[in-house]
């Protein structure tokens, strides 16, 4: 894979300081592997992104950077410390992947957010009138001022990872780790929340995050990294967006489109190996689900479905 060893050449030559190194990584749940031979080098100061299908291993390697999988061999470091199971490194605000949280527990938006400030909040046990107040800047900024004191379970998604970042920036962390911080997010939102996170880079912040948008996201990061099972490759989206990591990484057909005005990458999914890359492959998969289609010439008995050519 000749883009990916010059991206990985790259980061070892020239970054001086490196934020989070996973060395031969591998790790799991229950005696069970999920990711293996894990070797990864985020730069200090970069705005790292990890695609990956479903399954693929992302949010348990962004586990294994805070210390929270179970089961890990080889060497983590993040901000040049060696990962201690079952301690959260310093300095390390994360946002988790919201699906993943249980919210059984009776708390406001404002107590989640709070959260994020116990390590500042000095010798009394409870908020005082500063934690407040920025807490409230915070929520404000994120756009949730006005539902500071709504129980978190009656928050849209969107709205939920939101309060998850506030939490994280609350606490001023040096090292961004966000799993999906634009799923279940409206278009407007994903653009504020990354225009956030790019100001954040600007100010020297770290930053590495999932996401399942390639073209929305993950193409106009600096640094990214594909993932399944291990690290497919790693560097700059230019030498590894490519159309054979990126099947590789997916299992599926995918062809990259290279912008010949603004030099951007367009990622397509050509689907030529799935169930409907045929298109009578597709029609005969209609008939035999029973999911009802119109043919094409004839006249559509039902016209709110979808029409479908033959
Ligand atoms: N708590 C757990 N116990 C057992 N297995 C788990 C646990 N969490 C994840 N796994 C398994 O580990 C594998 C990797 O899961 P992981 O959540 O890291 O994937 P992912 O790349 O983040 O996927 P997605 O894009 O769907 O979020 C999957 O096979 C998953 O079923
Ligand atoms: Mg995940």
């Amino acid at each position: 894979m000749p883009g990916a060893s010059v991206a990985r050449d790259r980061v070892s030559r020239e970054t001086p300081r490196v934020a989070i190194e996973m060395r031969e990584v591998a790790g799991g749940y229950g005696g069970t592997d999920v990711v293996s031979g894990v070797t990864l080098g985020i730069p200090a100061g970069e705005f790292a992104g990890l695609v990956g299908p479903s399954g693929a291993g992302k949010t348990s390697i962004l586990k294994a950077m805070l210390g929270e999988l179970p089961q890990v061999a080889g060497r983590v470091t993040v901000g040049g410390e060696a990962v201690v199971p079952g301690r959260p490194p310093a300095g390390v605000g994360y946002v988790p992947q919201v699906e993943t949280v249980d919210w059984s527990f009776p708390v406001t938006v404002e107590d989640v957010v709070m959260m994020g400030r116990v390590r500042r909040m000095g010798l009394l046990p409870w908020p005082g009138r500063e934690d407040r107040r920025v807490v409230g800047e915070t929520l404000e900024r994120l756009g949730l001022g006005a539902l500071r004191r709504r129980h978190i379970r009656e928050l849209s998604g969107g709205q939920q990872q939101r309060v998850f970042l506030a939490r994280a920036l609350i606490g001023e962390p040096r090292i961004l780790i966000l799993d999906e911080p634009t799923a279940s997010v409206d278009v407007k939102t994903r653009d504020d929340i990354l225009h956030l996170l790019a100001d954040l880079h600007r100010q020297g912040v770290t930053i590495v995050m999932t996401t399942h948008e390639l073209n929305a996201v993950a193409a106009h990061l600096p640094w990214v990294a594909c993932i399944n099972g291990g690290v497919v490759a790693q560097g700059a989206p230019l030498q590894v967006f490519t159309s054979a990591i990126l099947s590789r990484t997916f299992g599926a057909e995918m062809r990259v489109v290279r912008d010949p005005e603004t030099g951007g990458l367009l990622i397509a999914e050509t689907g030529r190996h799935g169930p409907f890359a045929d298109p009578r492959a597709h029609h005969a998969h209609l008939h035999e689900e029973g999911i009802p289609h119109v043919h094409a010439g004839a006249p559509a008995r039902e016209p709110s479905l979808t029409s479908v050519a033959d």
